[in-house]
């Protein structure tokens, strides 16, 4: 344990609290990850490949004045599921916060999907959510929180994400009746969906055959930017925190209003695109 973890000096709004976050070796995972361990948390810091990334992380929660540990699982994995909080409980012997964060996909056309892709995604996106939530439970021995990371493909059709915005949509059920069913224990259950989210994903799902261009999604969003991991990871730290106690079985919706403008778009009805003037009184 690190030096600034003894929660008898320590007024941190984390302190004490263990989190568990899938997919935290980079991207919205790691930032929240790192935003935890500021406020005292210690963070387990999950991830499939790459080690260094996930040590790296560990040593940033630590400099910062929380604890961690890295453990390799690969969620696709029932078994690893298991592994992984059997690392949790050995390190911790108890969890507050459960974050389902990592997701990988096939992006195809409807068509295209073949049951392989359609269960290794299930595989991946759904069933890890409902076996991590049943573990997660059995650890959380003083109440807790569980988020699950969904996306706007879950509300909207979008190029080549029939099959993530599916399970999605299936996480974010999976999310109203666990509230229900969690509540008895003290645990509630929310979701954050994000849009269109800055990080290296961002660059590999943008670069597949038959993806719109970024560009044009781009110009969709209200806000007229792109979310950021910290957008990300501020939405999952209110969610854990003691400011959204009477919250459970919502997805909180974090795009820029992306999914709230309707077709036609202001830059579709206005030629040349030009930003509004912003009226005055006199
Ligand atoms: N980026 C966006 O535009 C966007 C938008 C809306 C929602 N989201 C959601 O936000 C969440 C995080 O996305 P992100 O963009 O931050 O991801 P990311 O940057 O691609 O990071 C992926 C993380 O997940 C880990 N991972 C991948 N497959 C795994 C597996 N099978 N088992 C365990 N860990 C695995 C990776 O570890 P290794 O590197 O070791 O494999 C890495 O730590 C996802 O649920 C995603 O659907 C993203």
């Amino acid at each position: 344990m690190s030096a600034m973890s003894d929660s008898s000096t320590d007024s941190r709004k984390y302190t004490g609290k263990i989190a568990l976050i899938t997919g935290s070796s980079r991207g919205i995972g790691k930032c929240l990850a790192l935003q935890l361990a500021a406020q005292g948390a210690s963070v387990v810091v999950n991830y499939r490949q790459n080690a260094d990334l996930a040590n790296d992380v560990v040593e940033q929660a630590k400099a910062l004045g929380g604890d961690g540990i890295a453990v390799q699982a690969d969620v696709e994995n029932p078994e690893d599921i298991i592994r992984l909080f059997d690392a949790v409980q050995d390190a911790y012997g108890r969890l507050d916060f459960f974050i389902n964060n990592a997701a990988a996909s096939a992006f195809k056309k409807l068509l295209d999907l073949k049951t392989h892709h359609l269960d290794r995604s299930y595989a991946m996106n759904v069933r890890p959510f409902v076996l991590g939530a049943q573990e997660a439970v059995k650890l959380m021995d003083q109440g807790g929180r569980i988020v699950a990371v969904t996306s706007y493909g879950s509300m909207r059709g979008f190029a080549t994400y029939a099959a993530l915005g599916s399970y999605k949509a299936a996480v974010e059920s999976f999310i109203r009746y666990m509230a229900v069913e969690f509540a008895g224990y003290g645990i509630n259950v929310n979701g954050v969906n994000g849009g269109l989210i800055d990080s290296d994903s961002l660059e590999y799902f943008y670069k597949l055959p038959g993806m719109a261009p970024m560009e044009r999604v781009l110009e969709t969003i209200p806000l007229r930017r792109p979310g950021t991991v910290e957008d990300m990871a501020n939405a999952i730290e209110f969610l854990l925190s003691a400011n959204s106690a009477y919250i459970t079985g919502q997805t909180l919706v974090v795009d820029g209003g992306m999914t709230v403008a309707a077709a036609p778009y202001y830059h579709q009805t206005t030629d040349p695109v030009s930003l509004p003037e912003r009226p005055t009184r006199r």
